[in-house]
């Protein structure tokens, strides 16, 4: 099997391709990635010298390129990670994210019906459904995105359905709640706060602090795209979640319970625009149709988060390019947090 994976230099990606290649060694993996300040090549070392392996530099929404590494490596099946994946930024500069989001999936949908895929796998997001008070969505619930990152998304889904109802190609998609875990960028609530902590900075935490977030170990998440990816059924939408629904402030401080820092780091900051109170997500498709179940417990993941950052203090300290610290001194400053 010649399995083509988009964005695997990022946080889920190149967990997913570490997990992948564990399972199915025998896979050939083809790694797609444009590089942007997220992608990071570092995320897979070791990985680079094996066989069955290969990285090409490549931008999702250049058709042309993408054709020709479509044509040239010939996949069975297309696993779309590649995003832009930080409501932040959409926030700021949202023509991106329609950009590789939506046109990078269309460009990847017609390559893969002209290539006669045998599956295609769009990652998407419990985002796209908009915020939840009581109960939780299901794969049929409507979507109602609230910011140009899960508009971006939802759009993407819509064209990945359609296309397996226009055209029938073979394409799923998974919607999951929100990650954690190793080699995620600093960016994302968890591994901000590990490296604010770490550097006693003020840790922004957004309005009352008191949304909520279903958190997902990274490698739970790898497990369940992998086995919608082998026993999924085709033109089906799949709900992963960690079933470990948290308020930001709680995360926040168990963070620095962890790292032994106190409390008076924590600095309530303007609220994020459009910013949605809750997501929550009914898993019981997944649970009945797939038999996976989310296996970490948060109480667990985020020691070994935590650990994993501490033991990987060269890795945070690279992420922090000259475009993470002017994107984020701007950013702040507009919200009166200066220290960052
Ligand atoms: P990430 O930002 O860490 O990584 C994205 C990767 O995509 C990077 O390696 C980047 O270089 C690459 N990329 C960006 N634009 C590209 C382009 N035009 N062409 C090729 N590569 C490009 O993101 P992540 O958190 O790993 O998310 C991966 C996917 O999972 C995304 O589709 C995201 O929407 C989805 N998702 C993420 C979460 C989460 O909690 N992080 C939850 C649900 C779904
Ligand atoms: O739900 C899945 C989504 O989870 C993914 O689709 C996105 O790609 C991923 O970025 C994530 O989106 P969120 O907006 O939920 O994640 P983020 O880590 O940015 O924020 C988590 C919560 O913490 C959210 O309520 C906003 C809040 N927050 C975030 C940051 C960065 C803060 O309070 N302070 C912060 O500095």
């Amino acid at each position: 099997m010649r399995v083509l994976i988009t964005g695997g230099c990022g946080f889920i990606g190149s967990n997913f391709i570490r997990y992948y290649n564990n399972k199915h060694p025998y896979h050939k993996i083809y790694n797609i990635d444009k590089l942007t300040y997220a992608g990071n090549l570092e995320n897979l070392r070791g990985l680079e010298k094996r066989k069955n392996y290969h990285f090409i530099k490549g931008d999702i929404s250049d058709a042309l390129t993408m054709k020709k590494i479509f044509r040239q490596f010939r996949p069975d099946a297309v696993i779309n990670f590649a995003a832009e994946s930080h409501v932040d930024r959409s926030i700021e500069s949202p023509a991106l994210f329609l950009k590789t989001n939506f046109i990078g999936v269309s460009i990847l949908l017609n390559l893969s019906l002209e290539c006669r895929i045998k599956k295609f796998l769009q990652i998407s997001t419990d985002e796209i459904y908009g915020s939840i008070l009581h109960g939780s969505f299901r794969e049929s619930s409507p979507l109602t995105p609230s910011n140009p990152y899960s508009a971006s998304k939802a759009a993407a889904d819509g064209l990945v359905m359609a296309y397996y109802k226009t055209y029938t190609l073979p394409a799923l998609i998974t919607r999951s709640s929100n990650n954690y875990g190793p080699y995620q960028f600093p960016e994302k609530l968890i591994p901000l706060t590990i490296i604010n902590a770490l550097h006693n900075r003020a840790i922004p935490v957004y309005g009352d602090g008191k949304h909520i977030r279903d958190w997902l170990y990274v490698e739970d998440n790898c497990e369940a795209i992998d086995t919608v990816f082998q026993r999924g059924a085709i033109g089906e939408i799949y709900n992963i979640a960690g079933e470990n629904e948290l308020t930001n402030i709680y995360v926040v401080k168990k963070i620095l319970q962890h790292l032994d820092k106190n409390e008076s780091l924590v600095t309530f900051v303007k609220d994020r625009p459009g910013h949605d109170r809750r997501y929550a997500l009914s898993i019981s498709k997944i649970r009945r149709h797939c038999g996976w179940h989310p296996k970490t417990p948060f109480s667990t993941g985020i020691k070994k988060t935590v650990a994993w950052y501490l033991k990987n203090k060269r890795w945070l300290k690279n992420c922090q390019t000259g475009a993470y610290r002017s994107f984020y001194k701007k950013y702040y400053s507009k919200r009166g947090l200066k220290n960052i």
